[in-house]
Protein backbone atom coordinates (compact mmCIF):
# COMPACT_ATOMS: atom_id res chain seq x y z
CA UNK A 1 0.00 0.00 0.00
CA UNK A 2 2.10 2.68 1.08
CA UNK A 3 4.28 1.99 -2.55
CA UNK A 4 1.55 2.44 -4.58
CA UNK A 5 0.68 5.78 -2.35
CA UNK A 6 3.95 6.68 -3.06
CA UNK A 7 3.76 6.13 -6.53
CA UNK A 8 0.58 7.72 -7.21
CA UNK A 9 2.20 10.52 -5.47
CA UNK A 10 4.93 10.80 -7.70
CA UNK A 11 3.05 10.21 -10.91
CA UNK A 12 0.43 13.17 -9.80
CA UNK A 13 3.27 15.29 -8.62
CA UNK A 14 4.87 14.78 -12.10
CA UNK A 15 1.87 15.42 -14.16
CA UNK A 16 1.17 18.61 -12.19
CA UNK A 17 4.73 19.79 -12.95
CA UNK A 18 5.03 18.62 -16.58
CA UNK A 19 3.85 22.00 -17.98
CA UNK A 20 5.84 24.26 -16.67
CA UNK A 21 8.88 21.85 -16.54
CA UNK A 22 11.13 21.78 -20.10
CA UNK A 23 11.27 17.95 -19.75
CA UNK A 24 9.08 17.72 -22.90
CA UNK A 25 9.78 14.21 -23.41
CA UNK A 26 8.92 13.18 -20.49
CA UNK A 27 5.28 14.99 -20.77
CA UNK A 28 4.35 13.08 -24.34
CA UNK A 29 5.84 10.01 -24.12
CA UNK A 30 5.18 7.33 -21.31
CA UNK A 31 7.74 6.59 -19.28
CA UNK A 32 10.69 4.51 -21.64
CA UNK A 33 11.75 0.92 -21.24
CA UNK A 34 15.39 0.51 -19.69
CA UNK A 35 17.29 -2.14 -21.44
CA UNK A 36 20.88 -2.22 -19.58
CA UNK A 37 23.17 -4.61 -21.34
CA UNK A 38 26.41 -5.13 -18.90
CA UNK A 39 29.46 -6.95 -21.01
CA UNK A 40 31.84 -8.84 -18.36
CA UNK A 41 35.70 -7.95 -19.16
CA UNK A 42 34.80 -6.20 -22.54
CA UNK A 43 37.82 -4.40 -23.61
CA UNK A 44 38.02 -1.06 -24.41
CA UNK A 45 39.03 -1.87 -28.00
CA UNK A 46 36.86 -4.77 -28.81
CA UNK A 47 34.09 -3.44 -30.52
CA UNK A 48 33.77 -1.94 -34.17
CA UNK A 49 32.75 1.54 -33.14
CA UNK A 50 35.75 1.93 -31.55
CA UNK A 51 37.96 1.78 -34.68
CA UNK A 52 39.51 -1.60 -34.62
CA UNK A 53 38.28 -3.41 -37.29
CA UNK A 54 39.14 -7.13 -35.88
CA UNK A 55 36.08 -8.28 -34.20
CA UNK A 56 32.87 -7.55 -36.01
CA UNK A 57 30.43 -6.40 -33.56
CA UNK A 58 27.62 -4.92 -36.32
CA UNK A 59 24.68 -4.89 -33.24
CA UNK A 60 26.80 -2.79 -30.99
CA UNK A 61 27.65 -0.97 -33.55
CA UNK A 62 24.44 0.21 -34.85
CA UNK A 63 23.39 0.81 -31.90
CA UNK A 64 26.33 3.12 -31.17
CA UNK A 65 26.08 5.05 -34.52
CA UNK A 66 22.49 5.75 -33.71
CA UNK A 67 23.08 6.87 -30.25
CA UNK A 68 25.66 8.11 -28.11
CA UNK A 69 29.73 6.60 -27.93
CA UNK A 70 30.38 7.55 -24.59
CA UNK A 71 33.46 8.91 -25.53
CA UNK A 72 34.86 10.04 -21.42
CA UNK A 73 32.77 7.49 -19.53
CA UNK A 74 34.77 5.40 -17.35
CA UNK A 75 33.93 2.39 -14.75
CA UNK A 76 35.26 0.99 -11.86
CA UNK A 77 38.24 -1.71 -12.62
CA UNK A 78 37.23 -4.72 -11.84
CA UNK A 79 33.52 -6.78 -11.05
CA UNK A 80 31.97 -6.37 -7.87
CA UNK A 81 32.89 -2.68 -7.31
CA UNK A 82 31.56 -1.60 -10.40
CA UNK A 83 28.14 -3.63 -10.49
CA UNK A 84 27.90 -2.35 -6.59
CA UNK A 85 28.71 1.34 -8.14
CA UNK A 86 25.87 0.65 -11.24
CA UNK A 87 23.54 -0.61 -8.43
CA UNK A 88 23.68 2.10 -5.39
CA UNK A 89 25.14 5.00 -7.46
CA UNK A 90 27.94 5.58 -4.94
CA UNK A 91 31.42 4.70 -4.91
CA UNK A 92 32.52 1.55 -3.72
CA UNK A 93 34.67 3.12 -0.54
CA UNK A 94 31.07 3.94 0.37
CA UNK A 95 29.69 0.75 0.54
CA UNK A 96 32.97 -0.97 1.30
CA UNK A 97 33.03 -2.93 -1.68
CA UNK A 98 35.71 -1.59 -2.82
CA UNK A 99 38.48 -4.13 -2.45
CA UNK A 100 38.79 -7.10 -5.19
CA UNK A 101 35.38 -9.02 -5.71
CA UNK A 102 33.09 -11.03 -3.31
CA UNK A 103 34.37 -14.18 -3.46
CA UNK A 104 31.69 -17.87 -3.21
CA UNK A 105 32.23 -18.61 0.24
CA UNK A 106 32.45 -15.31 1.63
CA UNK A 107 29.77 -14.00 4.61
CA UNK A 108 29.15 -11.35 2.89
CA UNK A 109 27.03 -8.83 0.24
CA UNK A 110 26.13 -5.71 -1.15
CA UNK A 111 24.72 -3.72 2.81
CA UNK A 112 21.17 -4.74 3.22
CA UNK A 113 19.85 -1.03 3.79
CA UNK A 114 20.67 0.26 0.69
CA UNK A 115 18.28 0.95 -1.73
CA UNK A 116 19.84 -0.09 -5.28
CA UNK A 117 18.49 0.60 -9.03
CA UNK A 118 15.52 -1.51 -9.90
CA UNK A 119 13.76 -0.52 -6.24
CA UNK A 120 13.94 3.06 -7.37
CA UNK A 121 12.85 2.28 -10.89
CA UNK A 122 9.96 -0.48 -9.67
CA UNK A 123 8.76 2.88 -6.94
CA UNK A 124 8.36 4.94 -10.45
CA UNK A 125 6.20 1.79 -11.70
CA UNK A 126 8.77 -0.28 -13.52
CA UNK A 127 8.68 -3.65 -13.16
CA UNK A 128 12.27 -5.38 -13.45
CA UNK A 129 13.95 -8.13 -13.97
CA UNK A 130 17.36 -9.65 -14.55
CA UNK A 131 19.13 -12.06 -16.88
CA UNK A 132 23.08 -13.33 -15.93
CA UNK A 133 25.23 -12.23 -13.34
CA UNK A 134 24.59 -11.21 -9.55
CA UNK A 135 27.76 -10.71 -8.01
CA UNK A 136 27.04 -8.54 -5.20
CA UNK A 137 26.28 -11.25 -2.61
CA UNK A 138 24.19 -14.45 -1.58
CA UNK A 139 25.47 -16.44 1.33
CA UNK A 140 21.78 -15.06 2.18
CA UNK A 141 18.88 -15.28 -0.04
CA UNK A 142 17.92 -11.68 1.31
CA UNK A 143 20.89 -10.41 -0.67
CA UNK A 144 20.25 -12.14 -4.36
CA UNK A 145 17.77 -10.54 -6.63
CA UNK A 146 14.78 -11.66 -6.22
CA UNK A 147 15.06 -9.81 -2.78
CA UNK A 148 16.17 -6.96 -4.24
CA UNK A 149 13.64 -5.33 -6.50
CA UNK A 150 13.92 -8.31 -9.70
CA UNK A 151 10.78 -10.26 -10.53
CA UNK A 152 12.71 -12.82 -12.10
CA UNK A 153 16.45 -13.90 -12.74
CA UNK A 154 18.19 -16.59 -15.38
CA UNK A 155 21.27 -16.67 -14.36
CA UNK A 156 23.88 -16.55 -11.46
CA UNK A 157 24.84 -15.50 -7.96
CA UNK A 158 28.39 -16.85 -7.49
CA UNK A 159 28.76 -19.76 -9.88
CA UNK A 160 26.12 -21.72 -10.32
CA UNK A 161 22.95 -21.41 -13.02
CA UNK A 162 19.97 -20.48 -11.15
CA UNK A 163 16.29 -20.00 -12.17
CA UNK A 164 14.83 -17.24 -9.62
CA UNK A 165 16.42 -19.31 -6.07
CA UNK A 166 16.11 -22.58 -7.57
CA UNK A 167 19.19 -24.10 -8.83
CA UNK A 168 18.44 -24.92 -12.71
CA UNK A 169 20.34 -28.05 -12.74
CA UNK A 170 18.30 -28.31 -16.42
CA UNK A 171 20.62 -25.46 -17.63
CA UNK A 172 23.90 -27.39 -17.39
CA UNK A 173 25.86 -27.75 -20.41
CA UNK A 174 23.65 -24.92 -22.45
CA UNK A 175 25.96 -21.96 -23.72
CA UNK A 176 25.23 -19.12 -20.78
CA UNK A 177 25.32 -15.94 -23.83
CA UNK A 178 22.51 -18.21 -25.15
CA UNK A 179 20.33 -18.75 -21.56
CA UNK A 180 20.96 -15.39 -20.91
CA UNK A 181 19.04 -13.89 -24.27
CA UNK A 182 16.90 -16.71 -24.31
CA UNK A 183 15.28 -15.44 -20.38
CA UNK A 184 15.76 -11.74 -21.93
CA UNK A 185 13.45 -12.25 -25.20
CA UNK A 186 10.84 -14.18 -22.58
CA UNK A 187 11.01 -11.30 -20.30
CA UNK A 188 10.63 -8.70 -23.33
CA UNK A 189 7.99 -10.66 -25.07
CA UNK A 190 6.18 -11.10 -21.51
CA UNK A 191 5.88 -7.39 -20.85
CA UNK A 192 2.41 -6.10 -21.22
CA UNK A 193 2.91 -2.27 -21.57
CA UNK A 194 0.20 -1.23 -19.84
CA UNK A 195 0.98 -2.45 -16.65
CA UNK A 196 3.84 0.12 -16.78
CA UNK A 197 7.39 0.47 -18.39
CA UNK A 198 10.54 -2.42 -18.24
CA UNK A 199 13.21 -2.40 -16.51
CA UNK A 200 15.46 -5.56 -17.74
CA UNK A 201 19.54 -5.92 -16.71
CA UNK A 202 20.73 -8.05 -19.19
CA UNK A 203 24.32 -9.05 -17.31
CA UNK A 204 26.07 -11.38 -19.74
CA UNK A 205 28.99 -13.73 -18.65
CA UNK A 206 30.69 -12.83 -21.81
CA UNK A 207 33.13 -12.22 -22.20
CA UNK A 208 34.96 -13.50 -19.16
CA UNK A 209 36.77 -16.23 -19.14
CA UNK A 210 35.32 -19.38 -17.98
CA UNK A 211 36.76 -22.60 -16.36
CA UNK A 212 40.43 -23.26 -16.50
CA UNK A 213 39.61 -26.96 -18.54
CA UNK A 214 38.58 -24.50 -20.78
CA UNK A 215 38.10 -21.02 -20.94
CA UNK A 216 37.21 -19.49 -23.56
CA UNK A 217 33.84 -21.39 -24.53
CA UNK A 218 32.63 -20.75 -28.14
CA UNK A 219 31.42 -22.45 -31.04
CA UNK A 220 33.17 -23.93 -33.60
CA UNK A 221 31.17 -22.07 -36.12
CA UNK A 222 32.12 -19.07 -34.63
CA UNK A 223 35.48 -19.40 -33.82
CA UNK A 224 35.58 -20.66 -37.96
CA UNK A 225 34.01 -17.46 -39.40
CA UNK A 226 36.87 -15.28 -37.23
CA UNK A 227 39.69 -17.44 -38.90
CA UNK A 228 41.26 -13.79 -40.12
CA UNK A 229 42.46 -13.60 -36.58
CA UNK A 230 45.98 -14.80 -36.48
CA UNK A 231 46.22 -15.48 -32.74
CA UNK A 232 44.39 -18.69 -31.89
CA UNK A 233 43.31 -17.70 -28.65
CA UNK A 234 42.45 -14.04 -29.56
CA UNK A 235 40.13 -15.87 -32.38
CA UNK A 236 38.38 -17.14 -29.85
CA UNK A 237 37.92 -14.58 -27.62
CA UNK A 238 36.99 -13.14 -30.75
CA UNK A 239 34.04 -15.64 -30.91
CA UNK A 240 32.52 -15.10 -27.74
CA UNK A 241 32.20 -10.94 -28.19
CA UNK A 242 30.62 -11.80 -31.49
CA UNK A 243 28.05 -14.52 -29.92
CA UNK A 244 27.27 -11.36 -27.25
CA UNK A 245 26.56 -9.42 -30.55
CA UNK A 246 24.37 -11.49 -31.82
CA UNK A 247 22.35 -11.35 -28.56
CA UNK A 248 22.20 -7.72 -28.70
CA UNK A 249 20.70 -7.63 -32.41
CA UNK A 250 18.64 -10.40 -31.01
CA UNK A 251 17.30 -8.43 -28.04
CA UNK A 252 16.50 -4.93 -30.54
CA UNK A 253 14.73 -7.48 -32.63
CA UNK A 254 12.36 -8.61 -30.01
CA UNK A 255 12.01 -4.88 -28.87
CA UNK A 256 10.88 -3.66 -32.32
CA UNK A 257 7.98 -7.04 -32.86
CA UNK A 258 7.26 -6.11 -28.92
CA UNK A 259 6.20 -2.31 -30.23
CA UNK A 260 8.83 -1.37 -27.41
CA UNK A 261 11.15 -0.01 -29.20
CA UNK A 262 10.52 3.37 -30.41
CA UNK A 263 10.06 3.74 -25.96
CA UNK A 264 13.17 2.66 -25.14
CA UNK A 265 16.72 3.48 -23.98
CA UNK A 266 19.14 1.23 -24.28
CA UNK A 267 22.78 1.29 -22.70
CA UNK A 268 25.42 -1.10 -23.43
CA UNK A 269 28.77 -1.00 -20.88
CA UNK A 270 31.26 -3.07 -19.90
CA UNK A 271 32.00 -3.65 -16.75
CA UNK A 272 35.40 -2.86 -16.29
CA UNK A 273 38.34 -2.68 -18.62
CA UNK A 274 39.59 -5.74 -20.68
CA UNK A 275 41.98 -8.66 -19.64
CA UNK A 276 44.45 -8.64 -22.16
CA UNK A 277 47.47 -11.20 -23.57
CA UNK A 278 46.94 -14.22 -21.06
CA UNK A 279 45.89 -11.68 -18.00
CA UNK A 280 42.92 -14.41 -16.21
CA UNK A 281 43.40 -16.45 -19.38
CA UNK A 282 41.93 -14.06 -22.16
CA UNK A 283 42.97 -11.87 -24.77
CA UNK A 284 40.83 -9.01 -24.33
CA UNK A 285 42.06 -5.59 -25.73
CA UNK A 286 42.49 -2.09 -24.20
CA UNK A 287 44.67 -0.86 -27.07
CA UNK A 288 46.45 1.62 -26.84
CA UNK A 289 45.20 2.59 -23.55
CA UNK A 290 47.45 1.29 -21.16
CA UNK A 291 46.68 -1.65 -18.22
CA UNK A 292 44.16 -4.00 -17.94
CA UNK A 293 41.11 -5.13 -16.01
CA UNK A 294 41.88 -4.62 -12.54
CA UNK A 295 44.52 -2.10 -12.64
CA UNK A 296 43.32 1.87 -12.42
CA UNK A 297 45.28 2.83 -15.64
CA UNK A 298 42.54 3.84 -18.22
CA UNK A 299 42.69 0.41 -19.92
CA UNK A 300 41.49 -0.72 -16.66
CA UNK A 301 38.46 2.07 -16.49
CA UNK A 302 37.60 3.90 -19.41
CA UNK A 303 35.03 1.83 -20.78
CA UNK A 304 33.49 1.04 -24.16
CA UNK A 305 30.14 2.14 -23.97
CA UNK A 306 27.11 3.87 -25.71
CA UNK A 307 23.87 5.41 -24.67
CA UNK A 308 20.62 4.80 -27.55
CA UNK A 309 17.30 6.31 -27.32
CA UNK A 310 15.37 8.15 -29.54
CA UNK A 311 14.92 10.75 -26.80
CA UNK A 312 18.27 11.74 -27.52
CA UNK A 313 18.05 15.08 -29.25
CA UNK A 314 21.28 15.36 -30.71
CA UNK A 315 22.86 12.49 -31.60
CA UNK A 316 24.29 10.66 -33.27
CA UNK A 317 27.63 12.27 -31.45
CA UNK A 318 30.14 10.80 -29.53
CA UNK A 319 29.39 12.22 -26.25
CA UNK A 320 32.22 14.08 -24.35
CA UNK A 321 31.01 14.72 -21.25
CA UNK A 322 32.13 13.08 -18.33
CA UNK A 323 30.29 10.16 -16.29
CA UNK A 324 30.92 7.14 -14.53
CA UNK A 325 29.71 4.38 -13.28
CA UNK A 326 27.78 5.59 -10.54
CA UNK A 327 25.83 8.44 -12.55
CA UNK A 328 23.56 5.70 -14.14
CA UNK A 329 21.47 5.20 -11.09
CA UNK A 330 20.61 9.12 -11.18
CA UNK A 331 20.79 9.52 -14.98
CA UNK A 332 18.39 6.07 -15.39
CA UNK A 333 16.02 7.92 -12.86
CA UNK A 334 15.75 10.85 -14.45
CA UNK A 335 14.86 9.94 -17.30
CA UNK A 336 12.34 7.24 -15.91
CA UNK A 337 10.20 9.97 -13.75
CA UNK A 338 11.59 13.27 -14.38
CA UNK A 339 12.77 15.75 -11.85
CA UNK A 340 10.97 15.39 -9.01
CA UNK A 341 11.80 11.76 -8.87
CA UNK A 342 15.76 13.13 -9.23
CA UNK A 343 15.11 15.21 -6.06
CA UNK A 344 13.79 11.97 -4.09
CA UNK A 345 17.29 10.58 -4.55
CA UNK A 346 18.95 13.79 -2.78
CA UNK A 347 18.25 12.06 1.03
CA UNK A 348 20.39 9.13 -0.79
CA UNK A 349 23.57 10.90 -0.90
CA UNK A 350 24.43 9.67 -3.88
CA UNK A 351 27.87 9.94 -5.77
CA UNK A 352 26.51 9.96 -8.74
CA UNK A 353 24.74 12.73 -10.49
CA UNK A 354 22.15 12.53 -13.51
CA UNK A 355 23.70 13.48 -17.32
CA UNK A 356 20.03 12.91 -18.77
CA UNK A 357 19.77 16.06 -19.62
CA UNK A 358 23.27 17.03 -20.44
CA UNK A 359 23.04 13.68 -22.61
CA UNK A 360 20.00 14.16 -24.16
CA UNK A 361 20.59 17.71 -24.75
CA UNK A 362 24.28 17.65 -25.44
CA UNK A 363 25.01 20.27 -22.62
CA UNK A 364 28.30 20.36 -20.26
CA UNK A 365 28.75 17.51 -17.61
CA UNK A 366 27.68 18.14 -14.36
CA UNK A 367 30.45 16.00 -13.57
CA UNK A 368 33.75 17.59 -12.78
CA UNK A 369 35.84 14.64 -11.19
CA UNK A 370 35.73 10.73 -10.78
CA UNK A 371 37.28 8.94 -7.83
CA UNK A 372 38.63 5.54 -9.48
CA UNK A 373 39.51 4.05 -6.25
CA UNK A 374 40.80 4.02 -3.29
CA UNK A 375 42.33 0.59 -2.08
CA UNK A 376 44.77 0.48 0.87
CA UNK A 377 45.10 -3.45 0.93
CA UNK A 378 46.55 -3.50 -2.34
CA UNK A 379 48.08 0.12 -1.46
CA UNK A 380 46.39 2.06 -5.04
CA UNK A 381 44.65 5.16 -5.51
CA UNK A 382 42.95 7.15 -8.67
CA UNK A 383 41.63 10.07 -8.78
CA UNK A 384 40.23 12.36 -11.96
CA UNK A 385 39.80 15.88 -12.12
CA UNK A 386 38.92 17.71 -14.93
CA UNK A 387 41.44 16.37 -17.89
CA UNK A 388 44.28 15.58 -15.04
CA UNK A 389 44.44 11.95 -13.56
CA UNK A 390 46.80 10.83 -10.91
CA UNK A 391 47.96 7.69 -10.24
CA UNK A 392 49.21 6.11 -7.34
CA UNK A 393 50.76 2.40 -6.25
CA UNK A 394 49.92 -0.58 -8.39
CA UNK A 395 48.21 -3.66 -8.51
CA UNK A 396 50.50 -7.20 -9.59
CA UNK A 397 53.94 -5.62 -8.42
CA UNK A 398 53.39 -3.21 -11.82
CA UNK A 399 53.85 -6.14 -13.74
CA UNK A 400 50.28 -5.68 -15.79
CA UNK A 401 51.70 -1.72 -16.08
CA UNK A 402 52.24 -1.93 -19.75
CA UNK A 403 50.15 -1.52 -23.01
CA UNK A 404 48.72 -4.80 -24.78
CA UNK A 405 47.72 -5.43 -28.09
CA UNK A 406 46.37 -5.97 -30.59
CA UNK A 407 45.19 -2.89 -32.20
CA UNK A 408 43.12 -4.15 -34.79
CA UNK A 409 43.98 -1.14 -36.96
CA UNK A 410 45.72 -1.93 -39.60
CA UNK A 411 43.40 -1.04 -42.36
CA UNK A 412 40.25 0.44 -42.17
CA UNK A 413 38.92 -1.29 -44.71
CA UNK A 414 38.74 -4.46 -43.18
CA UNK A 415 35.96 -3.23 -41.73
CA UNK A 416 32.48 -4.40 -42.77
CA UNK A 417 30.04 -1.56 -42.96
CA UNK A 418 27.72 -3.82 -45.02
CA UNK A 419 27.12 -5.93 -41.55
CA UNK A 420 26.33 -2.81 -39.64
CA UNK A 421 22.94 -2.58 -42.16
CA UNK A 422 22.55 -5.69 -42.69
CA UNK A 423 22.50 -7.08 -38.81
CA UNK A 424 19.45 -7.29 -36.76
CA UNK A 425 20.33 -4.03 -34.93
CA UNK A 426 20.95 -2.52 -37.99
CA UNK A 427 18.08 -2.76 -39.90
CA UNK A 428 15.75 -2.08 -36.74
CA UNK A 429 17.73 1.42 -36.67
CA UNK A 430 17.38 1.48 -40.61
CA UNK A 431 13.37 1.16 -39.80
CA UNK A 432 13.54 3.69 -37.51
CA UNK A 433 15.12 5.90 -39.65
CA UNK A 434 18.26 6.32 -37.08
CA UNK A 435 21.50 4.79 -38.54
CA UNK A 436 23.45 7.61 -39.84
CA UNK A 437 24.71 7.45 -43.79
CA UNK A 438 28.22 5.80 -44.00
CA UNK A 439 29.77 8.76 -44.56
CA UNK A 440 28.72 9.94 -40.77
CA UNK A 441 29.50 6.69 -39.75
CA UNK A 442 33.03 6.67 -40.60
CA UNK A 443 33.44 10.34 -39.24
CA UNK A 444 31.95 9.07 -35.66
CA UNK A 445 34.04 5.94 -35.58
CA UNK A 446 37.19 8.08 -36.27
CA UNK A 447 36.05 10.66 -33.05
CA UNK A 448 36.10 7.38 -31.02
CA UNK A 449 39.00 6.03 -32.75
CA UNK A 450 41.66 6.72 -29.54
CA UNK A 451 45.26 7.03 -31.43
CA UNK A 452 48.95 7.82 -29.41
CA UNK A 453 52.03 8.35 -30.99
CA UNK A 454 54.14 6.06 -29.31
CA UNK A 455 52.35 3.43 -27.82
CA UNK A 456 53.72 0.30 -26.75
CA UNK A 457 57.49 2.36 -26.85
CA UNK A 458 59.04 2.97 -23.94
CA UNK A 459 58.88 6.97 -22.78
CA UNK A 460 61.99 8.36 -21.73
CA UNK A 461 62.79 8.32 -17.98
CA UNK A 462 62.10 11.81 -17.06
CA UNK A 463 58.21 10.99 -18.13
CA UNK A 464 58.30 7.44 -17.71
CA UNK A 465 56.23 6.59 -14.48
CA UNK A 466 56.59 3.91 -11.78
CA UNK A 467 53.72 4.27 -9.73
CA UNK A 468 55.05 1.77 -7.38
CA UNK A 469 57.66 4.40 -6.62
CA UNK A 470 55.82 7.72 -7.14
CA UNK A 471 52.72 9.55 -7.85
CA UNK A 472 52.43 9.97 -11.39
CA UNK A 473 50.16 12.66 -12.57
CA UNK A 474 48.88 12.52 -16.86
CA UNK A 475 46.64 14.88 -18.64
CA UNK A 476 44.66 12.02 -20.43
CA UNK A 477 42.84 14.51 -22.93
CA UNK A 478 46.31 15.00 -24.56
CA UNK A 479 48.12 11.85 -23.66
CA UNK A 480 44.74 9.40 -22.76
CA UNK A 481 47.44 6.30 -22.95
CA UNK A 482 49.34 7.50 -20.03
CA UNK A 483 53.23 7.70 -21.31
CA UNK A 484 53.68 11.01 -19.65
CA UNK A 485 54.09 11.97 -16.29
CA UNK A 486 54.15 15.22 -15.56
CA UNK A 487 53.77 15.13 -11.80
CA UNK A 488 57.14 16.88 -11.92
CA UNK A 489 55.85 19.61 -14.20
CA UNK A 490 52.96 20.40 -12.35
CA UNK A 491 53.21 20.14 -8.60
CA UNK A 492 50.58 22.52 -7.54
CA UNK A 493 47.98 20.11 -10.31
CA UNK A 494 49.48 16.94 -8.24
CA UNK A 495 49.06 19.03 -4.94
CA UNK A 496 45.03 19.75 -5.92
CA UNK A 497 44.53 16.13 -6.96
CA UNK A 498 46.30 14.89 -3.59
CA UNK A 499 44.15 17.04 -1.55
CA UNK A 500 40.68 15.39 -3.65
CA UNK A 501 41.76 12.30 -3.06
CA UNK A 502 42.37 13.02 1.18
CA UNK A 503 38.80 14.55 1.59
CA UNK A 504 37.34 11.30 -0.66
CA UNK A 505 39.91 9.17 1.82
CA UNK A 506 38.70 10.87 4.51
CA UNK A 507 34.52 9.30 3.58
CA UNK A 508 35.84 6.26 3.04
CA UNK A 509 34.53 2.85 4.82
CA UNK A 510 36.88 -0.34 5.82
CA UNK A 511 36.46 -2.81 2.57
CA UNK A 512 33.50 -5.52 3.50
CA UNK A 513 35.53 -8.35 2.49
CA UNK A 514 35.38 -11.85 4.49
CA UNK A 515 37.05 -14.85 5.07
CA UNK A 516 35.75 -17.58 3.23
CA UNK A 517 33.62 -19.27 5.64
CA UNK A 518 34.11 -23.40 5.25
CA UNK A 519 30.04 -23.58 5.47
CA UNK A 520 29.97 -22.28 1.90
CA UNK A 521 32.25 -25.13 0.71
CA UNK A 522 30.26 -27.27 -2.33
CA UNK A 523 30.91 -29.96 -0.92
CA UNK A 524 28.74 -29.56 1.64
CA UNK A 525 25.51 -28.46 -0.78
CA UNK A 526 25.27 -31.12 -3.55
CA UNK A 527 28.35 -29.40 -5.40
CA UNK A 528 26.50 -25.90 -5.65
CA UNK A 529 27.53 -22.29 -4.15
CA UNK A 530 24.61 -21.41 -2.86
CA UNK A 531 22.77 -19.41 0.51
CA UNK A 532 24.58 -21.50 3.14
CA UNK A 533 24.01 -18.82 5.60
CA UNK A 534 20.41 -19.43 5.58
CA UNK A 535 21.22 -22.64 7.16
CA UNK A 536 22.70 -24.37 10.04
CA UNK A 537 25.81 -25.81 9.43
CA UNK A 538 25.21 -28.99 6.47
CA UNK A 539 21.70 -29.42 7.99
CA UNK A 540 20.53 -28.56 4.38
CA UNK A 541 22.15 -31.09 1.94
CA UNK A 542 24.96 -33.30 3.89
C1 LIG B 1 12.12 -21.63 -14.47
O1 LIG B 1 11.14 -21.98 -13.52
C2 LIG B 1 9.82 -21.79 -13.94
C3 LIG B 1 8.88 -22.17 -12.82
O2 LIG B 1 9.24 -21.49 -11.66
C4 LIG B 1 9.53 -22.63 -15.18
O3 LIG B 1 8.24 -22.35 -15.65
C5 LIG B 1 10.54 -22.30 -16.25
O4 LIG B 1 10.37 -23.17 -17.36
C6 LIG B 1 11.95 -22.45 -15.73
N1 LIG B 1 12.89 -22.01 -16.76
C7 LIG B 1 13.98 -22.66 -17.09
C8 LIG B 1 14.80 -22.05 -18.18
O5 LIG B 1 14.33 -23.68 -16.56
C1 LIG C 1 58.48 -6.60 -7.69
O1 LIG C 1 59.14 -6.09 -8.82
C2 LIG C 1 60.45 -5.66 -8.59
C3 LIG C 1 60.98 -4.96 -9.83
O2 LIG C 1 60.51 -5.52 -11.01
C4 LIG C 1 61.30 -6.88 -8.18
O3 LIG C 1 62.62 -6.47 -7.94
C5 LIG C 1 60.68 -7.49 -6.95
O4 LIG C 1 61.38 -8.67 -6.61
C6 LIG C 1 59.22 -7.81 -7.14
N1 LIG C 1 58.63 -8.21 -5.89
C7 LIG C 1 57.88 -9.29 -5.79
C8 LIG C 1 57.30 -9.57 -4.44
O5 LIG C 1 57.62 -10.03 -6.72
C1 LIG D 1 43.32 6.74 3.73
O1 LIG D 1 43.21 6.87 5.14
C2 LIG D 1 43.72 5.77 5.86
C3 LIG D 1 43.39 5.90 7.32
O2 LIG D 1 43.10 7.17 7.70
C4 LIG D 1 45.19 5.66 5.62
O3 LIG D 1 45.73 4.56 6.32
C5 LIG D 1 45.43 5.48 4.13
O4 LIG D 1 46.79 5.45 3.83
C6 LIG D 1 44.77 6.58 3.30
N1 LIG D 1 44.83 6.25 1.90
C7 LIG D 1 45.25 7.10 0.95
C8 LIG D 1 45.25 6.61 -0.45
O5 LIG D 1 45.59 8.21 1.21
C1 LIG E 1 22.20 -32.86 -6.90
O1 LIG E 1 22.78 -32.56 -8.17
C2 LIG E 1 22.33 -33.36 -9.25
C3 LIG E 1 23.06 -32.87 -10.49
O2 LIG E 1 24.43 -32.82 -10.30
C4 LIG E 1 20.84 -33.26 -9.43
O3 LIG E 1 20.41 -34.08 -10.48
C5 LIG E 1 20.14 -33.59 -8.14
O4 LIG E 1 18.76 -33.38 -8.28
C6 LIG E 1 20.68 -32.75 -7.00
N1 LIG E 1 20.10 -33.18 -5.73
C7 LIG E 1 19.32 -32.38 -5.00
C8 LIG E 1 18.83 -32.97 -3.72
O5 LIG E 1 19.02 -31.26 -5.32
Amino acid sequence: MKQAFTLMQHLHLHLLLCPISFALVACQSTQPNIIFILADDLGFNDVGFRGSAQIPTPNIDALAYSGLILNRYYVNPICTPSRSALMTGKYPIHTGMQHTVLYAAEPRGLPLDLKILPQYLNELGYTSHIAGKWHLGHWKRVYTPLYRGFSSHHGYWGLDMRNGTEIAYDLHGQYTTDVITQHSLQVIANHKPAKGPLFLYVAHAAVHSGNPYNPLPASDDAVRRLDKIQHYKRRKYAALVTAMDESVGKIVEQLRKSRMLENSIIVFSTDNGGPAEGFNSNFASNYPLRGVKNTLWEGGVRGAALLWSPQLTKRPRTAEQLMHMVDWLPTLVEAAGGKVALSKLEAAKLDGVSLWQALVRNEASPRNSILHNIDDIWGSAALSVGVWKLVQGSHYNGSWDGWYGPAGLRNPHDYNWQLVTKCAAGQAMQQLKMLPQQADIIRLRKAATVSCKEAKVKPSPDIACNPLKEICLFNVLDDPCEQRNLAKQHPKVLALLLNELQLFNATAIPPANKPDDPRGDPRLWNHTWTNFGDYSEGKYYK
